[in-house]
């Protein structure tokens, strides 16, 4: 295969969103090509399970399904957005219905809904507990029916832009089977990476989940924003951090410390356990802080659903729960705690999707559109990837009619920059020098302890120094590996570096917000402060310092008399 290969529309990232764009590109006649490190059906999308939202029963409608995601978001979700994504939620979900996503039914035959948190109608469409994994199915049955060209196993490395017009005008990747890296020229590109969950070393991401869209976007000079939101989810298993459905929440079950009962209403007297994340995984934190977990866990109580719903409506997390702590929640309460779940930060777009670098795009849990603000509402994961990656896919093609092509740099010159990148890792000797595995390690561990649920100051700097270690350490990571063919110890390494500036992003980000919202919460600043925080910090990379800058950006509102910000509680 040659080096430099060239489409109108190059998306990277196979899961729901990567498709969901790659059908309208297809679709409407270009030349769409998708790139993923892993076969698309490995993407994380698939891990997805409680279900997506949507105002599609009749008595419910796409107004206070908006209204529920600006509260979620603690009033700094970008309004156009939310309304946005709304309102096209219900068609969305009845596109991929009409494409043989196997949706769970009610009796009648229509589309089957359950509660889930944050919201004040059971909206949540699902199949059964993996929703992700059907809806993912469904797409990636389409690419193959309309020919989409795929690079599975091929690594973001670098994206290009053309100096003369600052466009992006593509991308370099590895092909890892064989090692050589491959210019990808096009006129528009799609960044659909996901999230950078990998960053807390408890969490219920993919290894794959590193953020490279997001780190690769800001150093092509994409800024980020919202970083500093970081979403933790109130039941990851107790030793694994594997995701518990929310909908086993939505489905009735009970939070209860190690006295047996249960202790939301202390929290969240109208919601109980179905208040939105960050609220749940305050309470949760706070019982166990106070002795009332056991072994740095609360539990999770389905018994009372009975055998025969368990079964029905929540099979997969069964099987979790049996593989993963040894116990069968048919008989016993699962142990669950807090534990990293969604970044609600990543590459700041305008509402379809477009970033501040020109004919760079973006969608799903790698953009911020911003539709989830301070903090993602259960199931309106899946909903922004089918909404946004249709819109953007239809966006992107709009642009590549109106503008062309841009002129990608001198040929194989960004493509030698990356491989001389790459012979200088892997020419670094041992001596004197760090494994990867130590410093993601210790990176992760650093931020799961110190920028967390609970945030202050002093734990912050804490964090902060272990990213600059990082970084210093990072300058002397070696390889074991020097081969070509699937070196997963350079590749990771090359992660580790993607990992390195979002961390840096996330915690500097935390540090400069001095206020409470949504999943940041200073002990020192318990409150909101809308009057001098209503505001998104970008996170921009500056190339010769080598660092992280900050600069702010305006929040979309809709105005006073749409979404009035008020107290926020459940
Ligand atoms: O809890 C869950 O099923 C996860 C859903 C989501 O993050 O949207």
């Amino acid at each position: 295969m040659s080096s430099i290969i060239e489409h109108d529309i190059l998306i990277v990232g196979a899961g729901l969103a990567g498709l969901r764009a790659a059908f309208e590109g297809i679709t409407a006649g270009l030349s769409t090509a998708v790139i993923s490190k892993v076969h698309p059906l490995r993407s994380h999308s698939c891990a997805a399970q409680g279900g997506v939202n949507a105002a599609i029963n009749p008595n419910d409608n796409w107004e206070d399904h908006a209204y529920d995601t600006v509260k979620g978001a603690d009033y700094i979700g970008d309004e156009d957005a939310i309304d946005l994504m709304c309102k096209e939620a219900p068609q969305a979900v009845l596109d991929l219905d009409a494409m043989g996503c196997p949706f769970s039914r009610e009796e009648d035959g229509t589309i089957a809904q359950r509660p889930f948190g944050g919201a004040n109608f059971p909206r949540t469409a699902y199949a059964a507990d993996r929703t992700g994994h059907a809806m993912l199915h469904t797409l990636w049955e389409q690419a193959i029916k309309y020919g989409t060209d795929v690079y599975d196993e091929y690594q973001l490395m670098e994206l290009t832009v053309d100096k003369r017009t600052g466009r992006c005008s593509g991308a370099i990747a590895m092909d890892i089977k064989s090692g050589k890296l491959v210019q990808f020229n096009a006129k528009a590109v799609l960044i659909a990476t996901g999230g950078y969950g990998r960053l807390f070393a408890s969490n219920t991401n993919a290894m794959i989940n590193t953020g490279d869209g997001v780190a690769l976007a800001m150093k092509a000079g994409a800024p980020a924003g919202d970083m500093e939101f970081v979403q933790f989810h109130p039941t990851g298993l107790k030793s694994s951090g594997l995701l518990i459905s929310e909908g086993v929440r939505g489905e009735g079950a009970y939070l209860i410390g190690k006295d047996g009962k249960r202790f939301m209403q202390k929290y969240a007297p109208n919601k109980l356990e179905l208040a939105s994340r960050d609220v749940v995984s305050r309470a949760e934190m706070t019982e166990i802080m106070e002795g009332n977990g056991e072994d740095g866990a609360i539990f999770l109580d389905v018994r009372h659903l009975g055998r025969a719903k368990i079964l029905e409506r929540l099979p997969q997390i069964r099987q979790l729960a049996i593989d993963y702590e040894g116990v069968d929640p048919i008989d016993e309460p699962i142990p669950v705690k807090p534990t990293c779940h969604y970044t609600m930060g990543g590459i700041r777009a305008d509402k379809v999707g477009h970033s501040m670098l020109k004919g760079l795009f973006t969608a799903g849990e790698a953009s911020c559109v911003n539709v989830h603000g301070a903090n993602r509402l259960g199931a309106n994961s899946l909903l922004e990837t089918i909404v946004f990656g249709k819109i953007t896919g239809k966006a992107m093609v709009e642009f590549v009619e109106g503008e062309g092509a841009p002129r990608p740099n001198s040929v194989g010159k960004d493509l030698r920059d990356v491989q001389a990148r790459i012979d200088e890792i892997k020419d670094r000797p041992q001596e004197g020098g760090v494994r990867p595995d130590d410093i993601r390690t210790a990176l992760t561990e650093n931020l799961n302890e110190n920028c967390s649920v609970f945030r202050d100051d002093a734990r912050l700097k804490k964090a902060l120094k272990a990213v600059e270690k990082a970084k210093k350490d990072f300058a002397k990571a070696y390889v074991d590996d020097k081969g070509d063919a699937f070196n997963t110890d350079l590749l990771t390494t090359w992660e580790l570096g993607n990992l390195i500036i979002l961390g840096e992003a996330t915690v500097k980000a935390a540090l400069e917000r001095k206020e409470s919202r949504g999943a940041h919460s200073r002990e020192e600043y318990p409150d909101r402060d809308d009057e001098n925080w209503r505001k998104h910090i970008l996170c921009k990379w500056d190339a010769d310092k080598g660092e992280v800058t900050l600069d702010e950006d305006a929040v979309r509102t809709l105005g006073k008399e749409k979404y009035e910000p008020q107290e926020r509680k459940y």
